[in-house]
C-alpha cells in the first residue's frame, strides 16, 4: 500500500481535498448542526488532514455566519472557506465569517446552464457572466484565495462555460469549481468536461480545477475520481456522503480508492485514513443520519465476513477477501474485553481504542456512569454497546432539555401511561400522561412539558447487537413548518432510549427554530 501523507498539497499527482460536511452536508434535510457541534466535526476534520474546510454559507443565518467565524478563530491547518452568491452582500458577509482564519478562502458561485439562468435567476447570459467577474473581483478584494463555481455546471453549454471560466480566472480566481449539481453526469462525460477546459481556456493552467459531484444516480464518486484522472486536482467530498437529496460524493470513498488503487490512480492525498472511522460515527452521532451496514468504508458490515467461504479464505489469508485493512480507516481489532469490573482507567484506554480520545471529562463521567449501570444488566458488553452509549451521551452536551427518569405502565391489562421527569434549563418539572401504548404515553408526558405542533414523521429501533439483553438505539423524526429534525437514543430500556431519542430531536427543533434564514438559498 502507498504512503499518501508525504504528498505536498502543490506536487503535481496531489489531490486536494475539499471538506463540504458543514456546508452543503448540513444542507440535506435535518441535518442541521449547532455551532459546537459544528467546531467538533471541524476538529477531527483537520485532524484529519482535510486541506479545505468549508465552514458555512455566511449569509444564510447569523448562525451560520457565528460558526464559520468560530471555525476560522479556532481551526489551524486547513484553509478556511465560505460560500457566497454572486452580489456584494453575500461576498461581504464571507469575507468578514472566514477573516480571521490562518488561511481564508471566499468560495463564490453562480449558475450557468440555460436552465439555470432562464428560471432560476432570470438573467441574461452577458449579464450572468458579468456577474462572475464582478463577484470574482470583488472577492479577490477581500482574500488572495478565491474560489468560482459554475452551478449546473455539468449541464452547462460548453462555449458558454469555457468563457465563464476564462472571465472567473482573469477577474483572479485561483480554483475553478465544476459542480454537477443535480448528479446528472456519468463519468466519462464529466472527465470530457475537464479536458474541455484545460485545452481551451487560456490560463487554465495556473488554476486547480476542482469537481463537486451530487449523488442523484449513485456516481458522485466515479464522477469525482473520472475528473481527477482528466486533470482535477482538488474534489469536493463530505463525511458519509451527507449532503442535499442523494447527498455529495463520499471523502472516504474517493481517499481509498486513490489509496487502494494507486496502481491505476497514481495520485495522492493528505489524509490520514486512520481518522476516518472517528470522523463518520462524529457526523453519524451529530446528525442522526445513522450509516448504512453496507456503506463503503465505513459501514458496520464493511470489513464483516460471514460467508463459511469467505471467512475460510480470510483465515488462511487476509488479502483473499480484504483489499483494504480495517485499521488503515481506523478500525481497530480490539484487545480490551469490558466487564462491569472494569475501571476508569480500562474505560478510558477503551475510549480511545474506540477512536473517543477527546471527549470532556463531564461526559466521560456520565458514559462511566452508563456503561456500569448497563454492564451490572448485560452479560456480553460488545465495542458497539460502548459506541451508542458515548454517541448518545455527546449527542447531547448542549441540550436545554435533559432526560431524569421515566416509568411507564404497559402490557394488555388497563390504559397504558407514561410518568417523565425532565430537566429544561434549570427547572426539573414532570408529567403523567396515558396514551394509546406505551410509546404514545411516553412522547405524550414529553409534549406536556415541551408543547410543540411538530409530526412524527419516523420511529424507528434497532438492537445494537444481538441478544434479548441488547440496547435499542431509537431513531425519530419530527417535522414542524416545514423543518426536519432527526433524534436519536440509545438504552438498555427500549422506551427510555425512545425517550432519549424524542427529547433529542426536540431539542434540535429549538435549535432550528433559532435560525433565521432570510431567504431562499439555492446552492
Ligand atoms: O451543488 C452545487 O452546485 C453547489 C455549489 C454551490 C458549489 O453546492
Ligand atoms: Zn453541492
Amino acid at each position: 500500500m502507498t504512503a499518501v501523507n508525504d504528498h505536498t498539497a502543490s506536487a503535481p499527482d496531489r489531490v486536494v481535498i475539499f471538506d463540504t460536511t458543514l456546508r452543503d452536508g448540513e444542507q440535506s434535510p435535518g441535518a442541521s448542526m449547532n455551532l459546537e457541534e459544528k467546531l467538533r466535526i471541524a476538529t477531527v476534520l483537520a485532524e484529519m488532514g482535510v486541506d479545505i474546510i468549508e465552514a458555512g454559507f455566511p449569509i444564510a443565518s447569523n448562525g451560520d455566519f457565528e460558526a464559520v467565524q468560530e471555525i476560522a478563530k479556532t481551526i489551524r491547518g486547513p484553509v478556511i472557506a465560505g460560500l457566497a452568491r454572486a452580489n456584494p452582500r453575500d461576498i461581504d458577509r464571507a469575507a468578514e465569517a472566514v477573516k480571521p482564519a490562518q488561511r481564508s478562502r471566499i468560495h463564490t458561485f453562480i449558475s450557468t446552464s440555460p436552465l439555470h439562468m432562464k428560471y432560476k435567476l432570470q438573467m441574461e447570459p452577458t449579464a450572468v457572466l458579468n456577474a462572475v467577474t464582478e463577484s470574482v473581483t470583488r472577492a479577490r478584494n477581500h482574500t488572495d484565495d478565491v474560489e468560482w463555481s459554475a452551478e449546473d455546471g455539468s449541464r452547462t453549454e460548453p462555449d458558454f462555460l469555457c468563457r465563464c471560466v476564462e472571465a472567473a480566472i482573469k477577474a483572479g480566481a485561483t480554483t475553478i469549481n465544476i459542480p454537477d449539481t443535480v448528479g446528472y453526469a456519468v463519468p466519462e462525460e464529466f472527465a470530457q468536461i475537464f479536458r474541455m477546459l484545460r485545452e481551451r481556456v487560456p490560463g487554465v493552467e495556473d488554476v486547480i480545477l476542482s469537481a463537486h459531484c451530487h449523488n442523484d444516480l449513485g456516481l458522485a464518486v466515479a464522477n469525482s475520481l473520472a475528473a481527477v484522472e482528466a486533470g482535477a486536482r482538488q474534489v469536493e467530498c463530505t463525511i458519509n456522503g451527507l449532503g442535499e437529496r442523494a447527498g455529495n460524493a463520499a471523502l472516504e470513498e474517493i481517499v481509498m480508492a486513490l489509496r487502494t488503487r494507486h496502481d491505476v490512480m497514481p495520485f495522492g492525498t493528505g489524509i490520514h485514513t486512520e481518522s476516518i472511522m472517528k470522523a463518520s460515527r462524529l457526523v453519524s452521532t451529530v446528525t442522526g443520519f445513522t450509516v448504512q451496514p453496507n456503506k463503503a468504508i465505513v459501514g458496520n458490515n464493511a470489513f464483516a465476513h460471514e460467508s463459511g467461504i469467505h471467512q475460510d479464505g480470510m483465515l488462511k489469508h487476509a488479502s483473499t477477501y480484504e483489499i483494504m485493512t480495517p485499521e488503515s480507516v481506523g478500525l481497530v481489532r480490539s484487545t480490551l474485553v469490558m466487564g462491569k469490573h472494569s475501571g476508569r482507567n480500562a474505560f478510558r484506554t477503551k475510549l480511545k481504542e474506540l477512536g473517543f480520545d477527546d471527549i470532556g471529562d463531564n461526559a466521560f463521567e456520565e458514559v462511566f456512569g452508563r456503561f456500569k449501570d448497563l454492564a451490572d444488566k448485560k452479560k456480553d458488553l460488545y465495542d458497539e454497546d460502548i459506541v451508542a452509549l458515548v454517541d448518545d451521551e455527546l449527542a447531547r452536551v448542549n441540550d436545554r432539555i435533559r432526560f431524569v427518569s421515566l416509568g411507564v405502565m404497559a402490557g394488555s391489562i388497563g390504559q397504558p401511561s407514561a410518568q417523565i421527569v425532565l430537566q429544561l434549563d434549570d427547572e426539573t418539572r414532570w408529567s403523567q400522561t396515558s396514551g394509546n401504548g406505551p410509546v404514545d404515553s411516553v412522547f405524550k408526558a414529553i409534549s406536556e412539558l415541551v408543547p410543540h405542533h411538530a409530526r412524527l414523521a419516523l420511529y424507528q429501533v434497532h438492537a445494537v447487537t444481538g441478544g434479548t439483553d441488547a440496547q435499542a438505539e431509537v431513531t425519530v423524526r419530527l417535522e414542524e413548518d416545514g423543518k426536519t429534525v432527526i433524534g436519536q437514543g440509545a438504552d438498555h430500556d427500549t422506551l427510555v432510549a425512545s425517550a432519549r431519542a424524542y427529547i433529542h430531536a426536540l431539542n434540535k427543533l429549538l435549535v432550528k427554530r433559532q435560525k433565521t434564514a432570510p431567504e431562499a438559498l439555492s446552492a
